[in-house]
């Protein structure tokens, strides 16, 4: 593997994941050449994150056209639509993956007259620009981001925002990134993320290969640093940002943020302007995805609840804006009221 970080590459003919189910014991990737084993990828978390996931779902779309056997333009059509459903079922709470769906719903809309050759060059042409899109807007919001960290900044974060949940760089973690390379981190608390553990596993692995100084803690733990002074500020990632601000994340972000303004402890969100949905008003309209008992049951092989035992299992949760301080995008930083 190259020293840069990428969840998802092109290589003019297949997708290479790197298996984040494996991480951080196995550094493994793993190609694909059909949009059906990129949904499953997709479902089973092998890429994860939610501007990864819309550049895998992108990929998927470029796959299916290459998949297809049509020999005219309707009949290409016809086979990306199945693509495109098939991967939007995949996961319903990051805007990202059906605002990139869409995206490449449009191109091949636009490609009906062309021949199907041309049609399969600019899908991927399309699916790459929505890969560089990401990184370049990861890199200008995590350098408009670093503006908000002080000076010996002891930083919490949920989950993975980082170079792993995007096409590279990472959006909370890219804030992170920008302003260790500014010298001003003292300190990074990685919240584990129960319960599938993609701050210990990911974060924590991806501040490793970078040098961030970071303690991973349980999730339970936030509480008791913030009451003890030693949280600056929290940045987290989003799935999905309404119109009003109100943003989901990854299930336990919004019990922070309640921490954070009861501690007084400034509570960012970072993420790239293809995470906001405009469409809709407010939080209350965002399908949260309820997740399979066993992630809950078990810690790897490790069972650790009955297997009857019933299990409530949602992967996200919402925070109101008015928990939320600003929110960073490639465009800037957006305080409240938001008028993205
Ligand atoms: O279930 P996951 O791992 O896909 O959830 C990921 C998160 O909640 C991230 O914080 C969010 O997608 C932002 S990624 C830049």
């Amino acid at each position: 593997m190259t020293s840069v970080i990428a969840p998802v590459r092109w290589t003019g003919e297949r997708l290479v994941l790197l298996d984040q189910t494996l991480l951080p014991g196995r550094e493994l990737e793993r190609e694909y050449t059909r949009w059906e084993d990129v949904a499953e990828a997709i479902r089973a978390l092998v890429v994860r994150g939610a501007p990864a996931i819309g550049v895998a779902a992108a990929f998927g779309v470029a796959l299916a056209a290459r998949q297809s056997a049509a020999s005219t333009g309707e009949a290409l059509l016809a086979d990306l639509e199945t693509a495109i459903k098939g991967l939007a079922s995949t996961r319903p709470t990051a805007v990202n993956l059906f605002w990139a769906l869409e995206r490449m719903r449009g191109v091949a809309a636009g490609l009906s007259q062309g021949s199907v050759a041309q049609a399969r060059t600019r899908l991927a042409a399309e699916a790459e620009a929505i890969l560089a899109e990401d990184v370049a807007a990861n890199r200008a919001l995590g350098d408009h981001g670093a503006v908000l960290v002080p000076s010996g900044a002891r930083i919490l974060t949920h989950c993975n925002a980082g170079a792993l949940a995007t096409a590279g760089y990472g959006t909370a973690l890219g804030i992170v990134r920008s302003a260790h390379a500014q010298g001003k981190v003292a300190l990074l608390w990685v919240d584990e993320t129960r319960p599938v553990m993609q701050g210990s596993r990911l974060t924590a692995w991806e501040c490793v290969r970078e040098g961030i100084p970071h303690r991973v803690i349980a999730d339970v733990v936030a509480a008791s640093v913030m009451a003890r002074g030693q949280v600056d500020l929290v940045v987290t990632g989003a799935d999905r940002i309404a119109a009003n601000g109100d943003t989901a994340n990854k299930i336990g972000t919004y019990a922070l943020a309640v921490l954070a303004k009861h501690h007084g402890v400034p509570f960012y969100v970072a993420a790239p302007c293809s995470t906001i949905d405009p469409s809709i008003a407010s939080g209350a309209e965002i399908v949260i995805e309820e997740r399979d008992a066993a992630e809950v049951r078990r810690i790897g092989p490790q069972q650790t609840a009955p297997e009857a035992s019933p299990v409530y299992n949602p992967a996200f949760d919402v925070t109101p804006a008015e928990l939320i301080a600003a929110i960073v995008t490639e465009r800037g930083v957006f305080r409240p009221p938001y008028r993205f």
